[in-house]
C-alpha cells in the first residue's frame, strides 16, 4: 500500500482528498496497490468532516513516519512549504504541490533533491489548473524544438477581461463585483498585477527550453491599466484584449513576458473567456497545439495533483526526468523583443497624425464612434526600444498595448 500525506486542507488539499477516496478503487487498478491517505495537516480543526480520522497538526509525525511515500503539498505561499516540502524530500519522500510560487523559487533545488534520492518532485497542478500541461511538455513533446508558448494561465484576470469586454465595464467595478462573488481573491494584487502568470510562464519555459527561467527576469504587466475605452476600441478592430504570458524563441535569443495584449478574432487565444485558461504550443515539427480548460477551482486542480500522486505512486524509486535543468537561462532583454503596438493619443488625426507619422512611419488609425478628443493607431512591427524612442516624440499619448494581428 502507498501512504500519502497531504500538507493543508484548504481548497486544494480537501479536494485532493476527495479526489483519492472517491476514486480509490480506479486509482489502485492504475497504480497497482492502494493508495491511501494516511495523514493530512492543518492546524484547524473540521468538527465532523471525514477528514478527522487522519487529521494531525504537527508535521513532525508525517516527515518521521517511514510508511509515508508521498506528501502532496497544497499550502501555498512559500513558508513553511518550501522547508516542509525539502525535508520531505530528504527524508526520501515524493512530493506533488500545486504551488507555483514554490516551484518558481525553489524548483531547481527541490528537483535536484528528488533526483540524487531517486524520487519525485511533480506539478503539474501549478500552472493551468486541471489541463495537463507540464506532462505534454516533459514526455509528449520531446522529439520536438518548442520555439513558442503563450498561455492565458490566469482565470480571475481573464474573467475581468472578458466582463469588461461583455458589459462595457471598468477595471474597478469588475474587480468589485468578482470580489463579491469570490471569483477574485480579496486581495487580488498576485493575479492583477501579473505575477500569478509570470511564474506559470517561468515554469513552463523552465521545462520547455531545458533551462531554468527565473520569474524574476520576466517583464511582468498586469491589466490594473486597461480601460473600458480600451476594450472599445479592440472591439471596433475586430480584437480582444488578453493578458497573455509569452515565451519565444528569436534568432536574438529566448524572451518570456507577461502583459495585456491585442489579439485579432483568428488568433487561437481569442476565443478563451471566463475562468478558462489555454495554453498555446508551438513546436518546429508540431506546428500549433493548444491546451485548454479549467485553470482554476478545487476539484481540476486537485484531479490535477491527484494525477500526479497516481504517477509517483508508479515510479516510487525512480526518478521520472524532466527537462528542466539548473542552468539560467539569459532571456534576451525587453528591448529587444519586437511586437506591434496599439496606441491611444489626444487629438484629432489631421492635427496630429505628422507628428506620429514623422515618429513612428506608417500607421493605422482607429476613430471611436462617440469619443472625442481623441484616436488611436496601430504601428508596424517594431522593438520595445524603438516603441519607446518614438513614443518620447510624440506628446498626449494615453496609453498603449501590445498588439498582435
Ligand atoms: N489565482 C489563480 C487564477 C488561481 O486566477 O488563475 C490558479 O492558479
Amino acid at each position: 500500500m502507498v501512504k500519502v500525506a497531504i500538507l493543508g486542507y484548504g481548497t486544494v488539499g480537501s479536494g485532493v482528498f476527495e479526489v483519492l477516496n472517491t476514486n480509490s478503487a480506479s486509482i489502485a487498478k492504475r497504480v497497482g496497490e492502494e493508495v491511501q491517505v494516511k495523514y493530512v495537516l492543518d492546524l484547524r480543526e473540521f468538527p465532523g468532516d471525514p477528514v478527522e480520522p487522519v487529521l494531525v497538526h504537527d508535521y513532525e509525525v508525517i516527515v518521521n513516519d517511514p510508511e509515508v511515500d508521498i506528501v502532496v503539498e497544497t499550502m501555498g505561499g512559500v513558508n513553511p512549504a518550501y522547508p516542509f516540502s525539502k525535508r520531505a524530500l530528504e527524508a526520501g519522500k515524493s512530493v506533488c504541490t500545486s504551488n507555483k510560487e514554490l516551484v518558481a523559487r525553489h524548483g531547481t533545488e527541490l528537483m535536484k533533491i528528488a533526483k540524487e534520492k531517486s524520487i519525485n518532485y511533480m506539478f503539474e497542478a501549478s500552472c493551468g489548473g486541471g489541463i495537463p500541461i507540464i506532462r505534454p511538455i516533459n514526455s509528449s513533446l520531446t522529439a520536438d524544438e518548442i520555439d513558442e508558448i503563450t498561455g492565458i494561465l490566469n482565470g480571475t484576470t481573464n474573467y475581468i477581461l472578458s466582463k469588461m469586454s461583455s458589459d462595457g465595464s471598468d477595471f474597478a467595478d469588475v474587480l468589485k463585483e468578482a470580489q463579491e462573488k469570490g471569483y477574485a481573491e480579496k486581495n487580488p494584487e498576485a493575479d492583477v498585477e501579473g505575477y500569478d502568470p509570470c511564474r506559470k510562464i517561468a515554469i513552463l519555459s523552465s521545462l520547455a527550453y531545458e533551462q531554468f527561467v527565473d520569474y524574476q527576469d520576466i517583464y511582468t504587466e498586469g491589466i490594473t491599466k486597461i480601460t473600458a475605452t480600451d476594450i472599445k476600441y479592440a472591439k471596433e478592430m475586430g480584437a480582444a484584449v488578453k493578458l497573455l504570458a509569452t515565451s519565444r524563441k528569436t534568432e536574438q535569443g529566448i524572451y518570456a513576458m507577461v502583459s495585456p495584449v491585442m489579439i485579432a478574432s483568428t488568433h487561437p487565444l481569442y476565443s478563451v473567456n471566463d475562468v478558462f485558461n489555454a495554453i498555446f504550443v508551438h513546436g518546429n515539427m508540431l506546428g500549433d497545439a493548444m491546451f485548454y480548460g479549467s485553470g482554476a477551482g478545487k476539484l481540476p486542480t486537485a484531479s490535477a495533483v491527484a494525477g500526479d500522486v497516481v504517477d509517483i505512486a508508479k515510479n516510487l524509486h525512480h526518478t521520472v526526468m524532466m527537462g528542466w535543468k539548473e542552468e539560467k537561462l539569459e532571456l534576451l532583454p525587453i528591448s529587444q523583443v519586437t511586437s506591434r503596438f496599439f496606441v491611444r493619443v489626444q487629438g484629432v488625426v489631421a492635427d496630429v497624425l505628422p507628428a506620429v507619422e514623422a515618429a513612428f512611419g506608417k500607421v493605422e488609425t482607429i476613430s471611436l464612434p462617440g469619443v472625442e478628443g481623441e484616436f488611436a493607431f496601430v504601428t508596424e512591427t517594431m522593438t520595445e526600444e524603438a516603441y519607446k524612442a518614438a513614443a518620447e516624440k510624440v506628446d498626449g499619448i494615453i496609453s498603449m498595448i501590445r498588439a498582435r494581428f
